[in-house]
């Protein structure tokens, strides 16, 4: 097992060029199925769920190879299973994109119930109210979800809830459905427009993503394409929180603002100064931590994906700050860790109260799921003392080199390994 041991109290200071979305990556490499061409895909990150991703292309008979370490060339005309097992679905939420995908690919798909983080219940129903629309039958038989449809037909299909994978998949099952399909009440996350824009390179017609009404006109043919994958709003905005948690100054390169404008509002009033340029942002300390209110929504409101960091950087400020979470039930798990560096936060249901200390204290602790995990290192980096991360694995399934990025911005943190043997006594 590997932890990040972080001496706290350092200002940072610097550049950061933040990497290419993760949750857009995971959808557009499931994508690429649909293509009766190989595809050439830029920016795609470094992080432990695209090798899973691309294992589990492979496993489908498609050729993946890497041309550099940011570029992917992968060719699915060789297809050969409709089987995504429990062993490789299991590690990833993201495995469900793979139903879509091949449902429209060969009209059949048997994927496994997805995994990913648990922050709470998780079910897939509107997925699968899509898919049934469109004409797939569905069994679900030792948590495996078997889809099979002889010709998808275009649908009017209204979601019963905002769902960022339910409206990606039922956008990767229908661009190849006869006909029109509308969908109703669908997200409008910058990765849904990212992964439209990727469908509608390879031929697809696809109108209105970003906007909660998309139509796809389904086609019959996808060709390959070259695309570039759009930068991680959620990296971008854990390190403007960095910055603000360290009463730093960071200038962070590679992004698109207007993505990050929930987070940028929440920022200011907080108390930290904001510029935006044209595709970078700088984030500086001006050493007032103010409290606020925070409720995650649907984009464009505040991500739950950055919960857990606001959160952490509310214990630092001054007064009694709220923080709901409207999306998931039980993403609050994170808080005991906290407690464990002196933070005072009572959670009720959906609702933490935060009483701003204006300081923490390193304590070992444990990074319960990804975004929790980046929670642990903005505590770490602001905390007075050491504080040593567990379960680093959640946190590096989704922020590409995290630990090079923080160093180059004048953090005190390492991975050190510790022998499995001394964790099996010390449990
Ligand atoms: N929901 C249903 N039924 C469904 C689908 C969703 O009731 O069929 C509910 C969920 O239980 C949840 C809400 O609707 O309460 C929103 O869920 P959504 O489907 O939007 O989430 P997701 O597709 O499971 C993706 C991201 C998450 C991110 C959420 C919300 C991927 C692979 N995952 O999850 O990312 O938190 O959207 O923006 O794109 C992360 O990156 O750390 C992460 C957890």
């Amino acid at each position: 097992m590997e932890k990040y041991i972080i001496k706290g109290g350092k200002q940072l200071q610097g550049e950061v060029t933040i990497s290419a979305a993760k949750n857009s990556a995971v959808a557009i490499l499931p994508a690429v199925l649909l293509s009766d061409e190989p595809c050439i895909i830029d920016n795609v990150p470094n992080i432990s769920d695209i090798d899973c991703a691309i294992k589990i292309l492979t496993r489908l008979g498609a050729e993946v190879k890497m041309l550099n370490k940011s570029t992917l060339r992968i060719d699915p005309t060789h297809i050969h299973s409709d089987t995504v097992e429990y062993e490789l679905g299991k590690n990833m939420r993201a495995s469900y994109y793979f139903m879509g995908a091949l449902l429209g690919k060969i009209g059949r798909a048997n994927v496994s119930m997805p995994g990913g983080c648990d922050l709470g219940a998780r079910p897939i129903d509107q997925h699968l109210k899509g898919f049934q629309a469109l004409g797939a039958d569905n069994t679900v038989e030792y948590g495996m979800v078997r889809l099979t449809s002889s010709q998808l037909t275009g649908a009017h299909i209204y979601f019963d809830v905002v769902t960022v994978g339910g409206t990606i998949n039922v956008m990767l099952a229908a661009c190849k459905a006869k006909g029109l399909t509308i969908i109703e009440n669908a997200a409008k996350e910058p990765h849904i427009v990212d992964v439209a824009n990727f469908l509608n390179s390879m031929g697809a017609d696809i109108m209105g993503a970003g906007t909660d009404v998309i139509k796809i006109r389904g086609v019959s043919h996808l060709h390959g394409s070259e695309y570039s994958i759009i930068p991680d709003q959620i990296e971008a905005g854990t390190f403007m929180i960095i910055a603000a948690a360290t009463n730093g100054d960071i200038l962070i390169r590679g992004v698109i603002p207007k993505h990050l404008e929930s987070i940028t509002a929440k920022l200011q009033k907080i108390g930290a100064r904001v510029v935006e340029y044209d595709d970078a942002i700088r984030v500086t300390g001006t050493g007032i931590l103010r409290k606020t209110s925070v409720k995650t929504m649907p984009h464009p409101g505040f991500p739950t994906d950055l919960q857990p960091q606001i959160t952490t950087l509310l214990t630092l400020a001054n007064g009694t700050s709220i923080v709901t979470e409207d999306i998931f039930d039980n993403r609050f798990k994170y808080v005991d860790e906290l407690r464990r560096m002196g933070a005072d936060i009572s959670v009720d249901g959906k609702v933490a109260v935060i009483e701003g200390t204006g300081h923490l204290k390193g304590a070992p602790v444990k990074a319960n799921d990804l975004r929790a995990g980046a929670a642990m290192i903005i505590a770490g980096l602001a905390a007075d003392g050491v504080t040593e991360i567990e379960n680093i694995h959640y946190i590096e399934r989704g922020y590409e080199g995290i630990e090079r990025k923080l160093k180059a911005l004048g953090a005190d943190i390492k991975k050190i390994s510790v022998p499995d043997q001394y964790i099996q006594k010390q449990a």
